[in-house]
C-alpha cells in the first residue's frame, strides 16, 4: 500500500509538485507560527523608548536619503559581529519598527547600535563630508541636511499613525496604552519646527540600539 503512494509521487510530475508545495507550506507554518505568539518576538525589550518627535522625523530622512541601501541595522549573533558592533540585535528591539530598516546591504558598517558611539559634532562633520573625518570613506555627503529645516506640519499625523501601527504592542505598565499621548502629539509641531533635517537625523542616529547597550 505505502509502496503505491510513493509511486504516485515518483511517476507524476503534477502530484510531485503538489506534494512539494504542501511539505514546504507545512514546514513554513511550523517555523513561523510560534514567532507570532512568543513574548520575545512580540513585546518590546525593557527600556525601549518610543522615538521622540524629532527622532521620528530623522528616521524619515534616513529613509528618504536611502541610507538603508548601504547600511544594515541588524547585528547577527556571530562573534566577529558582536565584537565589532555590540550585542546582537533581538526581535524585541524591532517590534515598533514600521517599516523595519534591517537592510540587506553593508557598503558601510551596521548602524543598529551606532547611538552614542560618536558625538553629535562627529556625525555633523561626517554627514556634511565623510572624508573630513574618515579619509578613505566612499560614503556620499549630505550637506543639504544642514540647511533644510522642518516645518513639523505632518509630525502629529506621523505620531498618530505610529499609535495605530503599535496598538497592542506597548508594555503592560504603560498607562494609556498608546505610544504617543494626546499632549505629546499636540506639542509635536512646535518641538520640531525650525530644527534642521541634520539635527533630526543625528537625534535618530544617536537613539539607535541604546535600549540594550
Ligand atoms: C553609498 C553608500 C552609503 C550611503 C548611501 C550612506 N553611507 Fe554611511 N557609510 C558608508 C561607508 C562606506 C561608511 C564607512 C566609512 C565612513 O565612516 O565614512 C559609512 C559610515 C557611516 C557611519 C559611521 C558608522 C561607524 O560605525 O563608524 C554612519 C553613522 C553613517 N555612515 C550614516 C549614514 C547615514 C545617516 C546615511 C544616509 C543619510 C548614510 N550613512 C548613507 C556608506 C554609505
Amino acid at each position: 500500500m505505502s509502496k503505491n503512494y510513493h509511486e504516485v509521487f515518483e511517476k507524476s510530475a503534477g502530484w510531485l509538485a503538489i506534494g512539494t508545495v504542501l511539505a514546504i507550506s507545512f514546514g513554513t507554518l511550523v517555523e513561523i507560527t510560534p514567532l507570532l505568539f512568543l513574548k520575545e518576538t512580540t513585546e518590546p525589550v525593557d527600556g525601549l523608548k518610543p522615538y521622540t518627535a524629532l527622532q521620528l522625523e530623522g528616521r524619515d530622512i534616513y529613509i528618504r536619503e536611502g541610507c538603508v541601501n548601504c547600511h544594515s541595522q541588524m547585528i547577527r549573533p556571530f562573534r566577529h559581529e558582536v565584537e565589532r558592533y555590540g550585542h546582537y540585535s533581538v526581535a524585541g528591539e524591532s517590534v515598533w519598527e514600521h517599516p523595519f530598516l534591517w537592510g540587506s546591504k553593508r557598503t558601510g558598517p551596521d548602524l543598529a547600535r551606532v547611538g552614542g558611539r560618536y558625538s553629535d559634532d562627529w556625525h555633523y562633520a561626517h554627514l556634511i563630508n565623510p572624508r573630513d573625518v574618515v579619509p578613505q570613506s566612499n560614503m556620499p555627503g549630505f550637506p543639504w541636511l544642514a540647511t533644510n529645516t522642518l516645518d513639523g506640519e505632518l509630525t502629529p499625523k506621523k505620531m498618530e499613525i505610529m499609535n495605530k501601527l503599535t496598538k497592542g504592542k506597548m508594555p503592560a505598565n504603560d498607562e494609556d496604552g498608546v505610544m504617543y499621548s494626546a499632549e505629546e502629539i499636540a506639542a509635536a509641531t512646535e518641538s520640531v519646527k525650525g530644527k534642521t533635517e541634520m539635527q533630526a537625523l543625528i537625534a535618530y542616529l544617536q537613539s539607535l540600539g541604546t535600549a540594550l547597550k
